[in-house]
């Protein structure tokens, strides 16, 4: 798909349908170049039909021939005072989604000057770039040459200016195009089907990234024996019982001058079958999904090199799989972490956890970060708290807390801070080991399982991210076609450039 920039008038766009959004309260005479009929004509139209404007009304119109546009379509905005780069990225999905179901594959997009106003010109436009690129996506692979050819992809995407600022709007045009591509790598490796996005399959997707990033992005593989040689028990607890070889994954991407060294971790379980405390099979359907923390880390580093932030970032990854055989984990098992803390395994589909010990312990002992970042498909209990659309923040620092919550609202991957609450940790206490793996209560199992995790970060600042309910949508949605969303690209590489 091509994005184009015009400041010509919008009456002379040659494109399939014109995108046009409004205010609760707005008229349409705002675009005051639409010559008097047509204004009359949609004027006419928007009473008939009852157009309010709200956030979920969308207006398709015929352009009636008066200008070069095919059709008209009108996307409401609801009330301004509610606005945000959020909201923008939805309505425009949704006003693109319209255009694709009437078939149309150029289209033009006018952008209001009060957007550029609020927004910034440049953010503006990464902003539609972004939502146009991430509401076109589709993963067809597996389908036949028939059904793909059905499907119509865009072609071309003309960005019409309220003003001419062509630079800032170039710039971004490239952000918004890097950030995307990046958010739909990280789909593609969510939605491939579980046979094929094996720990080995991820290890080569990381050594690929390696290879195009002109030497800024170094890629290390640690095989069993080095796992082993680490001290990482818990993380090989879990790949036991897996025919597939379990990977460790470094990512390490140094500027010159570096401000700050982070390390980003993502949970890395190629499939989640539960282990011997197996999952029904209505939960292990979607379980291809539990590596959509490794698959934010790829995605993240196969921009890294475009955007060359100020930190220094090492991405780690715990990639195996977690499957029931002769050889499997066992409820009762104890393990012993990289940092020497033993964990009493009591169920053994709370795996994503054992995993990220062993990461956690390694960021902290090797990498000595100033920041660790970790994304994780990690509790059902999540889901339950914060439904599918929001992911829950963890962490022991306040200020990079707040800086994840302001950050959040800009991209659209949406966070909401839960409280690391001191007062559960007895629930984590075993009477044989350090830890016991899931909590003594099935209430607060977010909370219960990031104190676990805080039990190997010591004092390093740290956020964690519990994914499970965004990272991958049951069904279609306006940004996200059903499966893997690309969660915490956006967001993470957000942050990174801000640094
Ligand atoms: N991968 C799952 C969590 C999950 C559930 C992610 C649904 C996405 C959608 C995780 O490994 C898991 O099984 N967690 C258990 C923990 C429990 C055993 C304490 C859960 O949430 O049920
Ligand atoms: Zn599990
Ligand atoms: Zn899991």
């Amino acid at each position: 798909m091509k994005f184009s920039l015009k400041s010509k008038k919008i009456s002379q766009l040659e494109v399939d349908t014109l995108n046009l959004f409004l205010w609760e309260d707005e008229e349409i005479e705002k675009y005051k170049e639409f010559p008097g009929e047509l204004l009359l004509y949609i004027k006419d139209a928007v009473k008939r039909e009852n157009f309010n404007q709200d956030r979920d009304e969308v207006l398709l119109l015929s352009s009636k021939g008066i200008i070069s546009a095919y059709k008209l379509i009108i996307t409401g905005l609801g009330k301004k005072k509610d606005f945000d780069r959020g909201i923008l990225a939805e309505q425009v999905a949704k006003s693109i989604r319209k255009s694709k179901e009437n078939k149309a594959v150029k289209i033009g997009i006018v952008l209001a000057d009060d957007w550029c106003d609020l927004f910034g010109i440049k953010n503006s436009v990464q902003t539609i770039v972004e939502a146009v690129s991430l509401a076109d996506y589709r993963f067809l692979k597996y389908k036949s040459e028939e059904e793909k050819n059905k499907i119509r992809m865009l072609e071309e995407v003309i960005l019409s200016l309220p003003f001419a600022s062509l630079s800032q709007a170039e710039e971004g045009i490239r952000e918004g195009q890097i950030m995307s591509k990046a958010t739909l790598f990280a789909r593609d490796l969510i939605n491939e089907p579980p046979q094929v996005t094996t720990p080995t399959y991820l290890a080569q997707e990381a050594m690929k990234i390696g290879k195009n990033s002109n030497g800024l992005v170094k890629v290390t593989i640690l095989e069993k024996e080095e796992i082993e040689k680490l001290g990482m028990n818990s993380f090989l607890g879990v790949a036991r019982g897996s025919d597939e070889q379990p990977k460790f994954i470094i990512l390490k991407y140094r500027p010159a001058r570096p401000r700050k060294k982070l390390a980003v971790i993502g949970k890395g379980i190629t499939f989640d079958t539960g282990g011997l405390s197996l999952k029904t099979a209505e939960y292990m359907e979607t379980m291809k999904l539990d590596m959509s923390g490794a698959a934010a880390i790829l995605g993240i580093f196969s921009a890294i090199s475009s955007f060359k932030p100020n930190a220094e970032v090492t991405g780690l990854i715990p990639a195996c799989e977690n499957m029931p055989s002769g050889r499997a984990l066992k409820p009762g098992d104890i393990l012993r972490a990289m940092n020497g803390k033993t964990i009493e395994v009591i169920n053994t589909d709370a795996e994503g956890r054992l995993t990220l010990a062993d990461a956690l312990s390694y960021a902290v002992k090797k990498e000595k970060p100033d920041e660790i970042i970790d994304l994780a498909t990690l509790t059902g209990a999540c889901m339950v708290a914060l439904g599918q659309d929001i992911a829950g923040m963890f962490g022991n620092d306040d200020k990079l807390l707040k800086t994840f919550t302001k950050i959040s609202l800009e991209t659209g991957d949406k966070v909401w801070q839960l409280p690391l609450e001191k007062g559960y940790k007895d629930l984590i206490k075993s009477h044989i080991a350090d830890v016991r793996n899931i909590a003594t209560t099935k209430y607060g199992g977010a909370i219960t399982a990031s104190l676990f995790l805080e039990e190997f970060v010591d004092n390093t600042s740290w956020i964690h991210l519990d994914i499970a309910g965004p990272a991958y949508m049951e069904k279609d949605t306006p940004l996200i076609p059903a499966g893997g969303a690309g969660f915490g690209v956006r967001l993470i590489l957000h942050y990174l450039n801000s640094l």
